[in-house]
């Protein structure tokens, strides 16, 4: 049965105090637990404790031995009085625990995952987050296989333990949640260094990691260090221990996870330089960098009253994040890119079977809504908020929040609360967006009839599953009008707030003809569709002086010529090539910028914009426009390609990352246009490459054109770096992306290659991510690419239920897709279905999938 959020109940027992002591072996680790409870409230209810796979040695209350209760898992000790100590002795085994939740061995370093629910996988522990607890944690492990011992807080105690033991007491000093705990035992060597707080104190700082891996730890520090100092500067928020470590670890299920103090990466979120990780890559370490150590005051000091709450911490701290890489960087371009993830991941999950507000009613198993809406879509919330208020009154809210809530766990009803109570804002109808799943379409008009300007919006929510009826939602839209001959801005920009079904907003002083420049900085998640004059997106696409603007222009105008073509008109591709071009020639504009306008619309996007989508068509048509501009354009491309080689490969400057960034964006285009070209430029471009961002997207040509070239730069890439297990992940992932009906039969041989394992969750999405998200492979017309899939997914099931779970909601996509294949995906989803024993995480999945 789902778990409701509406049936939430207090805890019947808190748990002020909590030691644990462990006593670390891969096979078979023991995990003694004192638990001081004390009565939370008037009521009669035993004690419950969750687990799961424990063996249960003991069980004592106040020091009298117990025989233990067990219902449905859960042990349940009825208590008398007010308080009581009660103790546990649990045996379990992090070397078969491939589930990587709880306490697991991965490459020979133990180490922990909680959230949400792994804490019941160590000991027996009211596993919600809304008890919160004082840690002290003593480890004890062999001294040659495990020299390094950490848990969160501060070290308070080590020694040896006799028989070639150690051990080491650590102490937390914040009440916290059960999901934020967390150790590692290993041998690990540390990247040390220090950061001084705002108040003036020294904090310790730690990123542990294998020792040859040691070299490729300096740009996450560096982050962490910006990430400290950024958070004092535009939250005042300073960092409250003596010490902050990092851990990588390379089987993970997520990215990254925030335990108090003491931080467990994904090696491919900290380990990074130039020649192994591309440009994308080294972005990425930074932003989970500083995602991950925001989340001490946005998570940790301040958490989550229950998982239904997720978007509390993860939206607020997604959006504290994004603000980050902006300041970094450029805003524009990492607008851009913010926006391009949520209509890639967060557009499809919103208009499919999965759909659900970034507050979720219910779950079956809540890994499943770790989803890019409640962190995308929750984060663009914040945004709004910020946006409605003005950057004043948001930061008075967010220190309001901070203050009020310091030490608790909370909902985000209580955060909007402190949002409205600082700055005087009703927030009332703007708390839809907290309940209504489904992204808003708004139409808009731009009248300039009769000698007045209005423009005219609607907007509408589509229904989604459980909701069949929406209320208009508060959209705030950045709106400018730009001169039709001027190609100036005639109306600055100024916020345009929709609250109503209908909505006329009159524009004073408008002298000539204007064109409409709405949603500038992507101000609302919505889809915006404006009724456009003739010559007006060309002329956005070339002039709109707000950049992301702009671009949407350019999008907009490629999208328009794309689908016409694709529902059986010919294809149009002047208007196209003659943009591309004049963003290719401008001096104005930035090269990572031109890089972004010059892409076309992905295939998955073309795909969710369609009813009944061939998939090889919509490859086809945009293929046949890759190639018009590419024949076009040939001289500017080429001058632009040539021009990008000055990009200096130590450098990470914005210019360099740009250059490199177009590089790879116009050897695309050539290569579209002209096999032979592009197969001697690519070849060159892969031997001579000094940065992996070249190397990489040099070798996706290759893979694209295949032939010989292709096959030879494959084999040396993996001689290359077959001892660097992120670098191997992308020699598995290029393979899996080339958009073409063959690359299954490579798929399926990939999936038998020694290099290949389902146990890791890097390396299985390497390969079935990769070709889950490549449309022309995964749905080839037979349908054996879906069968693949599915094979994969029950496969990967039984070793790990929530990275498998990650891989179904691809083939619920069936609804988009023509009848031929949508009967194909939907067979697939009901094999798996018919599985026995399959998890809930997956069974949930592929239930609502199906539909
Ligand atoms: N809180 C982590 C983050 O936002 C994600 C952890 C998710 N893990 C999980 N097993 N559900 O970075
Ligand atoms: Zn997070």
């Amino acid at each position: 049965a789902p778990t409701l959020r509406e049936d939430y109940r207090a805890p019947d027992w808190l748990v002020p105090d909590i030691a644990l002591g462990f006593d670390l072996d891969p096979a078979r680790t023991v995990v003694r637990a004192r638990l001081s409870v004390t009565r939370n409230g008037e009521h009669d209810r035993p004690l419950r404790l969750e687990g799961e796979e424990l063996e249960l040695l003991s069980l004592t209350v106040d020091g009298e031995r117990r025989e233990p209760v067990l219902e449905d898992g859960r042990l349940v000790v009825a208590l008398g009085g007010a308080e009581a100590v009660v103790e546990t002795e649990v045996a379990i085994c992090p070397e078969k625990n491939s589930q990587l939740m709880g306490l697991y061995a991965s490459g020979g370093i133990l180490c922990t995952q909680c959230e949400a629910e792994g804490f019941r996988r160590i000991t027996y522990f009211p596993d919600r987050p809304d008890v919160l607890s004082r840690y002290r944690v003593r480890l004890t492990a062999d001294k040659a296989r495990y020299p390094v011992l950490l848990a969160n807080g501060n070290p308070v105690e080590q020694g040896e333990a006799g028989e070639g033991r150690h051990f080491a007491v650590w102490e937390d000093p914040f009440p916290k949640p059960c999901y934020l705990f967390a150790v590692v035992a290993g041998d690990l060597a540390c990247n040390a260094d220090r950061f001084r707080t705002m108040s003036g104190r020294e904090v310790a700082l730690g990123i542990w990691v294998r020792e040859a891996d040691l070299p490729k730890t300096a740009l996450a520090m560096q982050a962490l260090k910006d990430s400290m100092a950024w958070d004092e500067r535009t939250y005042g928020r300073e960092y409250d221990l003596d010490r902050f470590n990092i851990v990588a670890v390379s089987d993970f299920n997520f990215g990254a996870m925030e335990n108090k103090g003491l931080n467990i990466f994904n090696t491919r979120y900290v380990l990074a330089d130039p020649e192994t990780a591309t440009d994308a890559d080294i972005d990425a370490v930074a932003a989970v960098v500083a995602h991950e150590y925001f989340h001490n005051w946005s998570g940790n000091r301040v958490t989550c009253r229950d998982w239904f709450q997720l978007s509390l911490k993860e939206g607020l701290t997604v959006f504290r994040d994004q603000s980050f890489s902006e300041d970094m960087g450029s805003p524009a371009v990492q607008r851009i890119d913010q926006v391009r993830t949520l209509r890639a991941a967060q557009f499809p999950e919103d208009a499919g079977p999965l759909a659900h507000p970034i507050r979720p009613d219910s779950y079956l198993e809540i890994a499943n809504f770790y989803t890019a809406t409640v962190y995308n879509k929750g984060a663009e919330v914040i945004r709004m908020m910020r946006t409605l208020l003005g950057p004043e009154r948001y930061r008075k809210g967010t220190d309001l929040y901070f203050q009020r809530h310091d030490g608790q766990a909370v909902t985000c009803e209580d955060f909007v609360k402190a949002m409205e109570d600082a700055s005087g804002v009703d927030l009332s109808q703007f708390r839809l967006w907290y309940s209504q799943a489904g992204t808003p379409t708004v139409r808009a008009r731009l009248d300039q009839s009769g000698g007045r300007t209005a423009l005219h919006l609607d907007q509408s929510v589509p229904p989604t599953p459980g909701q069949p009826a929406k209320q208009p939602m508060v959209v705030p839209l950045k709106v400018a009008l730009i001169g039709a001959a001027s190609g100036r801005e005639i109306s600055p920009e100024r916020l345009v707030v929709l609250r109503e079904e209908r909505q006329v907003e009159p524009f004073a002083n408008v002298t000539e003809p204007a064109f409409l420049s709405i949603n500038r900085q992507f101000s609302a998640p919505v889809i915006v569709v404006a009724e456009r004059k003739a010559g007006e997106i060309e002329a956005l696409a070339e002039s709109d002086t707000d950049a992301f603007a702009r671009y949407e222009a350019g999008q907009e105008l490629m999208q328009r010529d794309l689908l016409a073509a694709i529902g059986g008109g010919e294809l149009r591709t002047e208007a196209v090539v003659t943009a591309v071009a004049a963003t290719l020639r401008s001096n104005a504009l930035d090269p990572a910028f031109k890089a972004d306008a010059i892409a076309l619309p992905g295939e998955s996007l073309l795909i969710e914009k369609l009813d009944a989508a061939d998939p090889a068509r919509v490859h086809t048509v945009r293929e046949a426009m890759r190639r018009a501009i590419g024949v076009g354009l040939k001289d500017d491309l080429s001058r632009a390609y040539m021009g990008t080689s000055r990009a200096d490969p130590s450098s990470l400057s914005g210019e360099a990352k740009g250059l490199r960034r177009l590089r790879g964006a116009t050897l695309g285009l050539l290569a579209a246009a002209d096999a032979g070209l592009g197969r001697t430029l690519a070849a060159r471009q892969y031997a001579s490459a000094r940065t992996m961002t070249e190397r990489q997207a040099a070798l996706m040509v290759l893979a694209m054109l295949g032939g010989e070239e292709a096959e030879a730069a494959l084999a040396d890439f993996y001689g290359r770096y077959e001892s660097d297990p992120l670098v191997i992940d992308k020699w598995f992932a290029v393979q899996a992306s080339v958009p073409a009906e063959e690359t299954l039969d490579r798929v399926e041989v990939l999936g038998r290659h020694p290099a290949f394992t389902l146990a890791n969750p890097n390396r299985l999405r390497a390969l079935a991510g990769s070709f889950a998200g490549t449309p022309a492979a995964f749905h080839r017309a037979d349908g054996r690419g879906y069968d693949w899939q599915a094979e994969i997914i029950v496969a990967a099931d039984k070793l790990n239920p929530q990275t498998a779970a990650r891989f179904v909601a691809p083939l619920g996509r069936w609804r988009k897709i023509e009848p031929g294949r949508a009967a194909k995906m939907r067979a697939a989803l009901e094999r798996i279905l018919r599985e026995p024993g399959l998890s809930k995480d997956v069974l949930e999945l592929a239930g609502k999938s199906l539909g």
